[in-house]
């Protein structure tokens, strides 16, 4: 049983869905979602075709961790008394990933961690995402480790190296599913196209002169609500104003604690070169990480998918999590100052052998052939009696 409820977990496990579903002689896959997030993971399970077996549509607005943990608690107790899986795997860091992990220990299920091993080593950056991690951590049984540093740091915290394995990132094998995609269907580029520009940014026009650059920006880290977002929103004001030349494009998180700071900083000035909109789907967004020229974001996927696509990108954070983006050199660390935001924004923007230097293709987290390994690795595994 696979277990996921936000929108970077099902990108993550979609392609690990689809594998395992690939081989029915082997895996009976069930899918559960917890519907921590309903439309981002919509999004997610309708571009994938997913549909799930159990959905326990926990989402309400202004959820706390709580709320979220407690129902998930008692929901997936119900699911897993009802389906008794041999395993249950669960990803990442969220509050899905680990309540869900715990309701499967209270069920005496084995719990596979897929992204484990991640550490930035502070219980506060990112909030409450190291935490559960650990927690999950200590109760997984087997640990799929994107890389070589998320497995030392498990050894570190002395888990059983025979119960750890490097597999790479599956974001990337669905970074590859949804290039080929992209890639492979010239009709595809003008619906998304379309999709763009119905979904209020004109891509195809605003671009078309090839004189435009795109700035795409993301946020939605807890630790940065507050005066945390009301800095990334005055960065993006000053940098849009210094470089008209240069369009901004921000698909916000549905988080009302993100779309706040965004209403107080825009609500007087219009800006012909800075577009809030929707969250996008996957095929879009990274049609639109592949056409930007530099990405600001909080997130912790898009760190890992940039080097693949060779695009720099600004974290809006002060620790990271993926050592491995900052030695490829794709990622700068720059928090939520304003003036350090808009500082390298513009080193990025003005200088182009800065820029070229720094924007070299990578891939540190794999080969897109992570969800095979896995499905290797739970192949070996004696289940069932
Ligand atoms: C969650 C994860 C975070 C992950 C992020 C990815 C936790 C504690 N946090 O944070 O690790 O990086 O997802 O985006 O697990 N909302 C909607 N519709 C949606 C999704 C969210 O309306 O489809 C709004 C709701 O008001 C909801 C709020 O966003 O209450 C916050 O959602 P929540 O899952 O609690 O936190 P995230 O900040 O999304
Ligand atoms: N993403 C998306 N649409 C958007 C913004 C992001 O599909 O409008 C994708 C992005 O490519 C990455 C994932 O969502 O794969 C990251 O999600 P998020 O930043 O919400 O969470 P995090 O990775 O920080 O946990």
């Amino acid at each position: 049983m696979l277990i996921f409820g936000t929108r970077p977990e099902a990108i993550k496990m979609a392609p690990l869905v689809k594998t395992l579903q690939a081989r029915p002689e082997r895996f009976t896959t069930i899918v559960a979602v917890t519907g921590q997030h309903r439309q981002m993971l919509d999004q997610v399970l309708h571009l994938f075709d997913i549909v799930p077996d159990y959905d326990l549509d926990i989402m309400k607005q202004g959820q706390d961790l709580t709320d979220v943990t407690c129902r998930i608690l008692t929901g997936m107790r119900d699911v897993l008394g009802e389906a008794k899986p041999d395993v249950v795997l669960v990803h990442g860091d969220t509050s899905t990933s680990t309540a869900a992990a715990l309701s499967a220990f209270y069920a005496h299920v084995p719990v596979g961690h897929v992204e484990a091993g991640l550490r930035t080593g502070d219980i506060y950056s990112p909030w409450p995402e190291e935490m559960n991690r650990r927690m999950t951590g200590r109760i997984a049984t087997y640990h799929f480790s994107p890389t070589e540093t998320s497995r030392d740091n498990l050894l570190r915290e002395n888990v059983d190296g025979r119960f750890i394995s490097v597999t790479g990132n599956t974001v990337i094998d669905a970074l590859h599913m949804v290039v080929d995609k992209i890639d492979g269907d010239s009709c595809l580029e003008s619906s998304i196209c379309d999709g763009l520009a119905a979904a209020g940014y004109d891509l195809r026009t605003r671009l078309a002169d090839g004189t435009r650059r795109l700035v795409l920006v993301t946020g939605h880290r807890r630790e940065n609500f507050g005066t945390g977002f009301l800095n990334i929103c005055n960065a993006i004001k000053d940098l849009a104003a210094k470089y008209p030349e240069v369009d901004f494009v921000y698909p916000m998180h549905l988080n009302p604690n993100v779309r706040r700071p965004i209403a107080e900083v825009f609500s007087d000035i219009e800006h012909a070169n800075v577009f809030f909109i929707e969250p996008l789907e996957y095929l879009p967004f990274v049609y639109m990480m592949k056409r930007s020229y530099l990405i600001i974001t909080d997130s912790g996927g898009i760190q890992e998918e940039a080097p693949s696509l060779g695009k720099p990108v600004l974290v809006m954070r002060d620790v990271t999590e993926r050592p491995e983006a900052l030695e490829a050199g794709t990622i700068r660390l720059v928090g939520t100052d304003r003036d350090k935001i808009f500082n390298e924004a513009s080193h990025f923007l003005d200088d182009k052998k800065y820029y070229e230097d720094n924007s070299l293709i990578a891939n540190p987290y794999g080969d897109g052939q992570a969800c095979s390994r896995i499905a290797d690795v739970l192949d070996s595994i004696p289940m069932g009696s």
